[in-house]
């Protein structure tokens, strides 16, 4: 087997894992996904399921691919060679997920991609901003969403070609820092609008009767895709992972980093929706309606805008990255070809797949299933329903697959000693928790079906 690389510094894996999970899941799906929930009693479930549900998963990834050093697929298959059962198609169907979420995610990549350069466009003539940076301009044009995508597509493409450490390190680092100071500097500004107490009380006053049957099912695939997990992209980095490495206290931060962001976009979001009145909160371009306005309106709002897109681009060429990753990973565990080759093809497909979600609202508007687009279709099956399956599948593979001592070895670390009391709480999640609150809610989701 030819050696493996590994993280150079435990830093370099947290830029790559917080890279990952941190991206447009955070700030273009969440809070359209709260608005179409009704606000606050979603966003509880949402922090108790990322507690709950997606850290344990995200440790049993992290722990999969640290002791079998593999990817998804090999991973997979090495827990089948050992036990009468197969786990192999909860890898197939990870890598077949995250190959065609790229698909889509890189036509939203594209929007970030289109807004950067409106706002650098508008840095020296504002008109041309006002005209064209809306988003109805952009989604009635599905050619220009398909060449967006397609070079955001090759972005990603030639970053992964550079391989897992020089390639996903150096970006993500730099613009962190930069990013966060942005959004809480327009988090602050947005909280002074008159709507900040109705914002306030939307996102966290828990109204349960707002709740839908199908409300828990999108909680968990929603906090399974922004923490990334059951795409294998954390099986991945896990395996890169060196022994030193403490699994639950890097999973535990990640978790954090990632609600925490997601709340701020909330924040951000709401004051601003509210205070417009005229932007309905289900509407997937949320976040590309809402923040423009908003920017426009505020004195020196079009360098800020700049600045905050191309932020935002940066974290979905992150996470992007994390998917591609993934495909490319597995592809080269499992074939002779080479990385380049691999990340080529799976590049190739991601972007004819992607003519599909890219044309949603131009040539094919007219697709459309209970005033759903293509795009917004696909998202759904993918991560309400797909998703929350493989998470099912890979707590039972962590569980069943890998042997309590293994578990036990990569979870527990001597010098600390409260990991000795976690244990037992982890496999309680992975065993209890995570299956039962999963097919609680697909049966909440079937009687909406019904
Ligand atoms: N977690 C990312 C987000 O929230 C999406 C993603 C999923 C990235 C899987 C990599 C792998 O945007």
């Amino acid at each position: 087997m030819p050696k493996r690389g590994s993280w150079r510094t435990r830093f370099g894996f947290y830029l790559a894992a917080i890279g990952s999970a941190c991206g447009l899941g955070n700030l273009w799906r969440f809070p359209y996904v709260v608005g179409e929930n009704g606000g606050g009693a979603f966003v509880l479930l949402y922090v108790m399921f990322a507690l709950l549900i997606g850290l344990p998963l995200l440790i049993g990834e992290l722990i999969l691919g640290k002791s079998t050093h593999q990817s998804i697929l090999a991973a997979t298959a090495s827990l089948t060679s050992r036990h009468t059962r197969s786990f192999v198609w909860i890898g197939r169907f990870a890598v077949l997920t995250s190959l065609v979420v790229i698909s889509y995610y890189a036509v939203i990549s594209g929007w970030v991609l289109h807004f950067s350069t409106q706002f650098l466009v508008g840095i020296i003539n504002p008109t041309m901003l006002l005209e064209k940076g809306r988003l109805d301009h952009l989604l009635s044009n599905g050619f220009l969403q398909m060449g967006l995508a397609s070079v955001h597509l090759i972005f990603v493409i030639v970053v992964v070609i550079k391989g897992v450490q020089e390639g996903l390190e150096r970006w993500i680092g730099a613009m962190m820092p930069v990013f966060s100071i942005l959004l809480i500097l327009l988090v602050i500004r947005s909280l002074s609008l008159d709507s900040s107490a109705q914002a306030l009380r939307f996102l966290f006053y828990p109204d349960f009767s707002k709740l839908q049957l199908s409300s828990p099912l999108h909680a968990i695939g929603h906090v399974c895709f922004t923490l990334s997990v059951g795409f294998g992209t954390m099986v991945t980095f896990g395996s890169y992972l060196r022994d030193g490495d403490h699994i639950p206290t890097a999973g535990f931060r990640v978790t954090v980093v990632d609600t925490l962001l997601s709340l701020f976009a909330g924040l951000l979001l709401f004051p601003i929706v509210l205070q417009a009145s005229n932007i309905p909160l289900t509407d997937p371009g949320l976040l590309f309606e809402a923040l423009p306005r908003f920017l426009l309106q505020m004195p020196g709002g079009v360098l800020f805008g700049f600045a905050f897109f191309v932020c935002l681009y940066l974290a979905a060429l992150g996470a992007s990255i994390g998917l591609l990753e993934v495909v490319v990973s597995n592809l080269v565990d499992q074939t002779k070809i080479s990385r380049t080759a691999a990340t080529w093809i799976s590049g190739a497909v991601a972007l004819v797949l992607g003519v599909f979600p890219a044309l949603s609202s131009s040539v094919f508007k007219f697709f459309k299933v209970d005033g759903k687009s293509l795009l917004e279709m696909l998202d759904g099956f993918l991560i309400n329903v797909v998703l929350p399956l493989i998470a099912l599948g890979i707590s039972l593979a962590v569980r069943k697959g890998l042997n309590k001592k293994e578990r036990e070895k990569h979870f527990v670390d001597s010098a600390k000693i409260e990991s000795v009391t976690l244990l037992p709480h982890w496999e309680l999640a992975l065993k209890w928790i995570v299956p039962g609150v999963i097919a609680f809610a697909f049966f909440l989701q079937l009687l909406s079906w019904l």
